[in-house]
């Protein structure tokens, strides 16, 4: 009897997509915490390999799988993670899962506007230690989103519907993109500086990428309002966090709220102290109907290339 094709999972992948594999091929997963070399031990002879963007998938990677590999699964829409020059020059074929995750992505970013301007990590902190009575009537003031500048960087599917969910608080919309200019549906298009310079919470929504690493450092928050709100639910190198650091401590900014990190999931203790500050552990995607129709989406793109048809989501 033929051998069945093996599929290597990096990590781990939802019921919905893990189904559809099992039925067709060998699947081998490591879980949530596989030991190191886990990954680098098992790929070999795979034809597919699904990854995540903690799974760095670089020249010397694709070698160690060899030449059995057809496709490489992005399980995530962002593909930083995958170096897409090795993966062509092998004629090896890659696949993210976009659409899926917008929306999920989306509430995120918006919770955490609302989360950093009401100060609900402080607050609900504060509850849990028994302090409440012990806090003066003005502690936990904040401000409110309605009627506020909110600036989006970038305007790709997930700034987009932040947008589309911000207009029943009625918020001015400015947006930043290198590809879009002209106004568009209650969106009013800004240079960096200029939309730095003019809104009240900044939402960062950009693809990490050479040109965006550090697009947000000390030169350009130093353009932000003084007591403007930072968000980022994209790629956390887009944002240097030293520079950030700085900018809270001195007051520039008045809080952040960030899902993403230069070195997950490792998030430095000055980040960790401030108390103006929302951290979350990289969840912009954590909702069960957005991660099993990332995990279906994921599975579809390996079935299609090892059965040798165009995969729903291609990157290369
Ligand atoms: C994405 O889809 O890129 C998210 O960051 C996944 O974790």
């Amino acid at each position: 009897m033929a051998t069945r094709p093996k599929v290597v999972v990096a990590h781990t992948l939802p019921d919905a997509g893990l189904a559809l594999l099992e039925q067709r091929f060998e699947v081998e997963a490591g879980g949530d915490r596989p030991d190191p070399g886990w990954l680098r031990k098992n790929a070999p002879g795979a034809a597919a390999v699904i990854a995540d963007p903690s799974v760095r998938v670089d020249g010397d990677f694709l070698d160690v799988v060899g030449r059995s590999l057809k496709v490489v699964a992005n399980f995530g829409v962002g593909y930083d993670n995958i170096d897409v020059d090795a993966v062509r020059a092998r004629g090896v074929r890659a696949t993210n899962t976009p659409d899926v995750l917008t929306n999920a992505t989306a509430e995120l970013a918006v919770a955490l506007m609302l989360a950093t301007a009401r100060r609900l990590a402080e607050a609900d902190a504060s509850v849990r230690a028994g302090r409440w009575g012990r806090s003066a009537a003005s502690a936990f003031l904040g401000r409110e989103l309605s009627g506020a500048t909110v600036g989006l960087i970038g305007f790709g599917r997930i700034a987009r519907r932040v947008a589309t969910l911000l207009r029943g608080f009625e918020v001015r919309l400015l947006a930043y993109s290198r590809s879009k200019g002209g106004d568009a549906d209650g969106v009013e298009f800004r240079e960096l500086g200029d939309l730095l310079g003019a809104s009240d919470f900044v939402s960062v929504h950009v693809a990490l990428t050479p040109e965006t690493r550090h697009l947000i450092g000390a030169e350009t928050l130093a353009m932000m309002r003084r007591g403007a709100i930072l968000v980022n639910t994209s790629r956390g190198a887009v944002v240097d966090t030293a520079a950030l650091i700085d900018a809270l401590r001195s007051g520039r900014l008045a809080a952040a709220g960030l899902d993403v990190y230069e070195d997950e999931p490792n998030v430095p203790t000055e980040l960790r102290e401030l108390p103006n500050t929302v951290l979350l552990p990289h969840i912009g995607s954590a909702t069960d109907s957005a991660r099993n129709a990332m995990a279906r989406l994921c599975a579809e793109n390996v079935i299609a290339v090892i059965e040798g048809r165009e995969p729903p989501a291609p990157v290369v």
